[in-house]
């Protein structure tokens, strides 16, 4: 039996995060160059979006790029975001034909413009779709969106909108980035990096956490769908004890 059929569709997480890891490795591997990787790690997303459509899942969070991957040597930056540019405009129309909503998540402005601009109109042309929500984290760091919350809900203490007292985790997580996605239950991480990256701080807070070998170009919906059933194994108890559930 393949792992979908192992799947119980009535207990899917709604959310599904993923750090896809391993682009640059799996290129080397090959004696290829590490861009090659980054390419071939499109076709990934393109068939676990499309893995997420056909089982049901609400929300897919993508990793594409944090805001420390700018550190890297400048060629492989900008092919990258070539890379991000082309890959939003190839891939609108299949996305409307998929009902799948394009979303982003990141310091965006500091986005090259042509970016900016074609992700805004990516997001628009798609706004209406509602199978799947599929968020791109860009120039993303998790510590930086705290920080943003932290800033505006402080403004909003001093002109008086709000009371400091008023201040808890929902009013909080209502200034992140992600307040109209609830927060994954299922984390994935390919190319057996154990780490988070910054990613997602707040919102993994009870998060499982998945990690594979597979570096992120090899890794497809079958995969997918592996992690999904090893999620359906656990138990989740929230500080709780066995007994206490069901
Ligand atoms: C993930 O693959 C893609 C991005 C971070 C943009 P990497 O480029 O990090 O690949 P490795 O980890 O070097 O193999
Ligand atoms: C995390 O991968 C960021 C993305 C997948 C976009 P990295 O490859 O940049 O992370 P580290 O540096 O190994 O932690
Ligand atoms: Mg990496």
């Amino acid at each position: 039996m393949g792992y979908k059929e192992q799947i119980d569709i009535n207990r899917l997480p709604v959310h599904i995060a993923i750090i896809m890891d391993g682009n640059g490795r799996w290129a080397k591997n090959q004696g290829k160059f590490r861009v090659f990787g980054h390419e071939s790690g499109v076709l990934s997303v393109k068939d676990i979006v499309e893995g997420c459509v056909d089982i049901g899942i609400k929300y897919l969070t993508v990793y594409a790029f944090s805001a420390e991957n700018w550190n890297r040597p400048i060629d492989e930056v900008n092919a990258l975001m070539e890379l991000l540019i082309s890959t939003i405009n190839n891939e609108a129309e299949t996305l409307n034909k998929n009902n799948v909503r394009l979303n982003a998540i990141g310091d965006l402005k500091s986005l090259p413009q042509k970016c900016i601009d074609d992700l805004a109109n990516v997001m628009e042309i798609t706004s209406k779709n509602t199978k799947c929500t599929l968020t791109l984290a860009l120039s993303y760091s998790a510590k930086w969106e705290i920080i943003e919350a932290a800033k505006k809900l402080i403004t909003q203490v001093q002109s008086q909108e709000i009371n400091l007292e008023d201040i808890n985790e929902e009013v909080f997580a209502a200034q992140l980035t992600t307040h109209h996605i609830p927060d994954p239950e299922l984390m994935i991480r390919t190319s057996g990096e154990h780490r988070v990256s910054n990613f997602l701080l707040w919102q993994i807070a009870y998060t499982e956490l998945y990690f594979t070998e597979t570096l992120w170009p090899d890794f497809r919906r079958e995969d997918l769908f592996e992690a999904i059933v090893d999620f359906q194994k656990r138990e989740r108890r929230f500080g709780k004890i066995s007994e206490q559930l069901n």
